[in-house]
């Protein structure tokens, strides 16, 4: 076995993690040409909820943003995370809107391209992996990681080598709710390594505390890269420490070749960035406690901080312990899908709609779509009584759901025509409408900045419960 290589995760899912996705632009630039120097195999710095977040709540044009990080680092591959057919948005987009998306990703400054699905349909996949590839970049396909009766080591296995051969340059675990313990973890890996070819790459969390655990097991099995996220920003629901690892490894044939002293120079940067959010009030010391109920619920930490919301706003929080018992029950009537954006809410809003109303005396829009077929194929049997509930007799969608989606380009171009400046804001546009706008309009100066953008009550809780990846 040789090193262990790693991906720091500093940039992109441990302030997301931790700090509803409010690091600025000005905040990461001073340590870029010291993590430039690191060695790691690439630096995650965009995707995921940074887009929408860039706009919505720092006023910052996001691919500015990565054209900077680009320059001030410009020997190590910047990673960004992609939701498949969804791109970084909440529902389908047509193969000529993700098309557009990947070119211009590359162009702007991305080497790695990070796909998921929440669903592990890889029809869902097909598209984002064919453009990452023909613009030049690396697809890491993700499999979405969760535990059901359906979702064993074969049924990854056999994904993993599906995916393989649609084109993956590596797999990525993706274990976005710190469900894969490590003794899982070596038994997956190991038999991933002995059935895919392409390098495996470990993401997970230290929610439940077992993500180090998590990430050595799978060291010692051969995974090839690991995610980590530099100190300050790192455990509790971010990523597992990058400095833990890198000294756990030195001296073993799995060393990683990191240099403790660079890596402790840039956490001293991100430290002071971490005591800003603290002071702030955006980073909530909370995230960093250990939470086993992830565990016992296989419910994501950021899912169960949802739930109390909603309950709250109907004045139910009396009724938290039978939704969390309703979950399981909605996941399994819908035929098992991960608990990842965007199932994660579907299936956690209808359990609440079900403790308090009734089980399916209303059912969301979103569940409906989920059983038509919209999302994608359920990995599991749903359950025919409540499909009928649902949808009636409407016949369930067999085809790739995009198929049905015409070219939206030309319409999202049109939409655009009197104020994008370019290619990228079209597709700012495309992805959030109404946030791009707005956001237009001050940078282009027809109106007027508002004050320091801090977070509006209830910001922080909509983005950071939204985006469970
Ligand atoms: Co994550």
């Amino acid at each position: 076995m040789s090193k262990l290589y790693i991906t720091d995760t500093i940039l992109r899912d441990a302030h997301q993690s931790q700090a509803a996705t409010r690091m600025k632009t000005e905040d990461m630039i001073p340590a870029c040409k010291l993590l430039d120097q690191i060695g790691y195999w690439s630096v995650e710095c965009w995707g995921g909820a940074t887009f929408d977040a860039c706009m919505r709540f720092l006023n910052e044009d996001p691919w500015e943003r990565l054209r900077t990080i680009k320059a001030n680092m410009p020997n190590t591959k910047l990673q960004m995370l992609f939701r498949g057919q969804n791109i970084l948005g909440y529902k389908h987009y047509a193969d000529d809107v993700v098309e557009q998306f990947c070119k211009k990703s590359i162009e702007n400054g991305i080497d790695v391209v990070r796909v998921f699905d929440a669903l592990n349909d890889p029809r869902n996949l097909e598209a984002a992996i064919k453009f990452v590839k023909e613009y030049g970049g690396h697809c890491e396909t993700a499999i979405s990681y969760t535990v059901s009766p359906v979702h064993d080591l074969d049924y990854f296995v056999k994904l993993s080598c599906e995916l393989e051969k649609m084109g993956a340059d590596s797999i990525c675990i993706k274990d976005m709710a710190n469900l894969l313990l490590p003794y899982d973890a070596y038994n997956l890996v190991k038999k991933l390594k002995e059935n895919v070819g392409v390098p495996i790459h470990l993401h997970t969390h230290n929610t439940a505390g077992t993500g180090d655990m998590t990430n050595l097991m799978a060291v010692q099995a051969g995974v090839d890269i690991v995610d980590c996220a530099l100190s300050p920003l790192a455990n509790g629901t971010s990523n597992p420490s990058t400095e833990a690892m890198v000294a756990t490894l030195q001296g073993t044939e799995r060393d990683t070749g990191l240099d403790l002293k660079k890596l402790s120079k840039a956490a001293e940067h991100f430290r002071s960035i971490a005591d800003k959010l603290k002071a702030d009030g955006i980073l909530d010391p909370k995230v960093l406690n250990v939470d086993p109920n992830a565990l016992l619920y296989q419910v994501p930490g950021g899912m169960l901080s949802n739930l109390i919301s909603q309950l709250k706003q109907q004045n139910a929080e009396d009724k938290y312990y039978e939704v969390l018992a309703e979950v399981p029950r909605v996941r399994k009537d819908c035929g098992y899908p991960p608990l990842v954006t965007p199932t994660s809410q579907i299936v956690g809003t209808q359990a609440v709609l079900n403790v308090l109303m009734g089980r399916y005396k209303m059912i969301s829009k979103e569940t409906k779509a989920m059983l038509r077929g919209e999302y994608g194929k359920l990995p599991g049997e749903v359950n025919e009584e409540v499909r009928k509930l649902a949808i009636g007799d409407d016949k369930p969608i067999t085809c790739r759901p995009a198929d049905l989606i015409e070219a939206e380009l030309p319409k999202y171009k049109e939409e655009t025509k009197d104020f994008a400046k370019s290619d990228e804001d079209v597709l700012s546009y495309a992805l959030f409408p109404q946030v791009a706008k707005k956001f237009f309009d001050i940078r282009d100066g027809r109106v007027e900045a508002p004050q320091e953008a801090k977070p509006a009550a209830g910001g922080v809780r909509e983005i950071f419960v939204q985006d469970l990846s």
